[in-house]
């Protein structure tokens, strides 16, 4: 039996990203029986980062929720659940806040790298600054042996797993150390349409679960391709061709896209040919992704219902590892 916890921050819809890099792998999870997922919706944590603007952040539990129903995370299987009802998290994290060092939580690399994107300088809120001891409090109130996450996550997971040593050798053998589920090699990190690096609502270069069709068309239409590739009759370049790398990654039919990719390179191969090619292939996996997500977002009162449900169940369980936690701290005094 595997325990497994995983989350976003609802800080925006999901996109293609989040949808090759985790969503998908987590619906092939949940199929299997072993599997118990808990699935969450990091508002507390996006909130570390986001404190002037909580509208943002509670706007897009709805959407987040809906993109998890539209990918096909089913609520019989799988517990979704929002991080601010679950008290008992944050319960956690006070007892864990004094297994780790601020020097510790200083050399975090992913936290390191975001206080820089995020041009916080010397004003970083202690709250964002020690999201990883809360996400340590979300993964071991659920006593997870699997935390399906993105590379980036990494320093997350070890940094839960020393709470964990420090924990267990401290007080007692009660919490679980927790193992990374990082994505297959090729769908860790998927680009944003412009090139860029990494797909992002800041950067304003993804393609939304949510996104209709004609958006999608006009989004590939828009991708950034070989610049050098100017007259059909050009050889074109594929490495670094977002139409090519999409198509690595969502095309079924690889030995037609090696043909593509072959004639494109000796040139004679237009970009609104393989551009329509790839709407043909995001349509037929996106378009019913779509459908259920519109069917969903009709009824938006069942589906906080749905939450509510889930967070009383997690709740439940986090409920019953604080109290563990406290016996074994020798604080449970009634
Ligand atoms: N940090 C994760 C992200 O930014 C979200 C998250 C919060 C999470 N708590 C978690 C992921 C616990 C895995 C386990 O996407």
């Amino acid at each position: 039996m595997n325990i497994i916890l995983t989350g976003d921050r609802p800080t925006g819809q999901l996109h293609l990203g989040h949808y090759v890099g985790s969503l998908k792998k987590r619906v092939e999870m949940q199929a299997d029986e072993n599997n118990q997922m808990n699935i969450m919706i990091a508002d507390v944590q996006a909130l570390t980062d986001n404190a002037k603007n909580p509208e943002k952040v509670s706007k897009n539990v709805l959407e987040v929720a809906l993109d998890y129903l539209a990918v096909g995370l089913d609520p019989k299987r799988s517990t979704l659940f929002i991080q601010s009802q679950i008290p008992q998290l944050a319960e956690l994290m006070m007892y864990y806040m004094n297994l780790v060092t601020v020097a510790r939580v200083k050399r975090n690399p992913t936290v390191k790298s975001e206080i820089e994107q995020k041009k916080f300088g010397e004003s970083v809120p202690t709250g964002f600054f020690v999201y990883p001891i809360s996400q340590a409090a979300d993964i071991t109130a659920f006593k997870a042996n699997l935390v399906p996450v993105g590379e980036d996550q990494k320093p997350m997971l070890e940094q839960t797993q020393e709470i964990v040593h420090t924990f267990n050798s401290t007080y007692g053998e009660v919490l679980v150390e927790p193992k990374a589920v990082l994505p297959e090699k090729g769908m860790g990190r998927l680009p944003g349409i412009d090139g860029n690096g990494k797909m992002s609502k800041s950067l304003n270069n993804g393609i939304y679960l949510a996104d209709d069709a004609d958006t999608i068309k006009k989004k590939v239409m828009s991708m950034y391709t070989d610049p050098n590739h100017i007259h059909v009759e050009d050889p074109g370049q594929v490495e670094g061709n977002m139409v090519f790398t999409y198509l690595d990654v969502f095309g079924k039919d690889k030995a037609y896209i090696e043909e593509l990719k072959e004639h494109y390179r000796r040139g004679g191969l237009g970009d609104v040919k393989i551009k329509r090619y790839l709407i043909d292939v995001l349509e037929a996996e996106l378009a019913p992704i779509r459908a259920r997500r519109l069917e969903f977002a009709k009824d938006p009162q069942a589906v906080m219902e749905m939450l509510r449900q889930g967070s009383l169940q997690a709740e439940k369980v986090a409920a019953a590892t604080l109290d563990d936690v406290k016996k074994a701290m020798g604080i449970q005094y009634f």
